[in-house]
């Protein structure tokens, strides 16, 4: 156990009928609120008009920014850092799912600033006192609506770079899981995954040998992620399971696993965000291809730990720790495709002779995050794994 401090600011709503709360929660810092939203579920399921109600029954004057898409853009994020500073906004509302959210966060840091927003992706300034945020959550996968990271892509640069400051945690965040309902299936699953990958993030990452609180509250995140998407699957409207992977995918990025785990980092995510990037491929899709590929890239550095992550996670039986971690990161491997999201490039339509673009492209944020131990030919190496025509090569 390592030293640490966990201060988590953002203050959580949650359960149905919730939503009237966003406006009273909102105009308590300024009734000029520039409300952030996507490209449309948010208008078509009602939790929009939800929202304008509450905000006007609030007397907020509200200024509407939508159209953020699915992997935010900066340029997207540039016009409405203008509207923000236009109608001297004091406060931004996002309602969607983690690429609301993200966008939003980068308006609330952009818009107090004279310089261009992408310095604080690439290090060249540092956040200091971003707008507030409240946000309406709209799908479990991110954990954005509590945690202090945004990650935009620089469509230019052709980067997708994520930033994490700790005044940028949403003040408060309302998570009514009914709002997930009408997220695709497809989208469902792609959250889980994401929701799997923050929390494996860390716990392959760790470098302290004895973790054990941490461990079975990981493992536990692991399992209700899949267990919460399995029961969506089968009831899509079940809202029970919906409360259950919601209220997972937020603890799974919340700053709680990695208390105590002293440093770690985000491999996986940095290279699934060249995917990302690159081919505008879903965040959880691009993921459930990369993990198995990293997972077994590590079995010959950390076997005791994935034996572990497969005894406890799929009750996995026996004394052979290799076998014991390839069958763990098989069995995963298997989950995510029982729930659809790929697991090999070929899926994702990524041909293997883009791999070096990939990985000089997330060698560059890699950098940036300062993960170490990873160069080109590593992380090729760990693409070539994930692409489906190639042989094992050792990692
Ligand atoms: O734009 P709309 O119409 O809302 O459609 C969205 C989008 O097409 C749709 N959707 C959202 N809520 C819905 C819904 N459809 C029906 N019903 C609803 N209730 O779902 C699609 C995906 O939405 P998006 O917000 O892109 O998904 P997600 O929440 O997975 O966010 C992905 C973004 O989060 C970033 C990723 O990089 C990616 O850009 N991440 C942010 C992190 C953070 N801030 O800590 C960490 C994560 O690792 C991740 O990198
Ligand atoms: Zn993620």
């Amino acid at each position: 156990m390592q030293n640490f401090v966990f201060h988590n600011p953002t203050k959580i709503i949650f359960g149905h009928d919730t939503i009237p709360t966003i406006g009273p929660e909102t105009t308590v810092y300024g009734n000029r609120v520039l409300l952030v939203s996507g490209t449309g579920s948010a208008e078509k399921n009602g939790v929009l008009r939800q929202v304008r109600e509450s905000l006007a029954a609030a007397t907020a004057t509200v200024i509407e920014h939508p159209g953020v898409r699915s992997n935010p853009v900066l340029s997207h994020v540039r016009s409405g850092i203008e509207l923000a500073k236009k109608h001297d906004c004091q406060v931004v509302c996002a309602v969607g799912g983690g690429s609301v959210i993200d966008e939003a966060k980068a308006i609330c840091a952009g818009a107090v600033v004279a310089h261009d927003v992408w310095k604080f992706f690439t290090g060249k300034k540092s956040i200091t006192s971003p707008l507030p945020l409240t946000t309406v959550l709209t799908l479990a996968a991110s954990g954005s609506e509590m945690n202090s990271g945004m990650v935009i892509t620089n469509e230019e640069t052709r980067q997708k770079f994520g930033f994490g400051n700790k005044k940028l945690h949403p003040r408060v965040s309302i998570l009514d899981p009914s709002t997930t309902c009408t997220v695709p299936l497809d989208y469902t699953a792609y959250g889980a995954v994401d929701a799997i990958a923050h929390v494996l993030e860390f716990y392959f990452t760790t470098l302290d040998p004895h973790t054990p609180v941490q461990d079975r509250l990981m493992e536990g995140l692991v399992l209700n992620s899949m267990e919460s998407c399995n029961r969506v699957m089968a009831r899509p409207d079940d809202y029970q399971a919906r409360a259950d992977l919601m209220w997972t995918a937020t603890l799974a990025l919340n700053g709680l696993t990695g208390a105590g785990l002293g440093k770690v980092g985000f491999p996986m995510h940095m290279i699934e965000h060249s995917l990302s990037a690159f081919y505008d491929v879903a965040h959880g899709a691009g993921l459930s291809v990369v993990i198995p590929a990293w997972l077994r890239s590590q079995s010959s550095l950390q076997p005791e730990r994935l034996a572990q992550f497969a005894r406890r996670v799929f009750d996995c039986r026996g004394e052979d720790t290799t076998l014991l971690a390839t069958e763990g990161i098989a069995r995963l491997e298997q989950w995510f495709a029982a729930v659809n999201s790929p697991t090999r490039l070929q899926q994702l339509n990524i041909p293997a002779r883009d791999i070096p673009e990939i990985a000089t492209n997330a060698l560059a944020l890699g950098k940036v995050w300062r993960i170490d131990g990873y160069d080109q030919e590593r992380i090729e190496a760990i693409l070539r794994l994930a692409d489906g025509n190639s042989s094992t090569p050792e990692c």
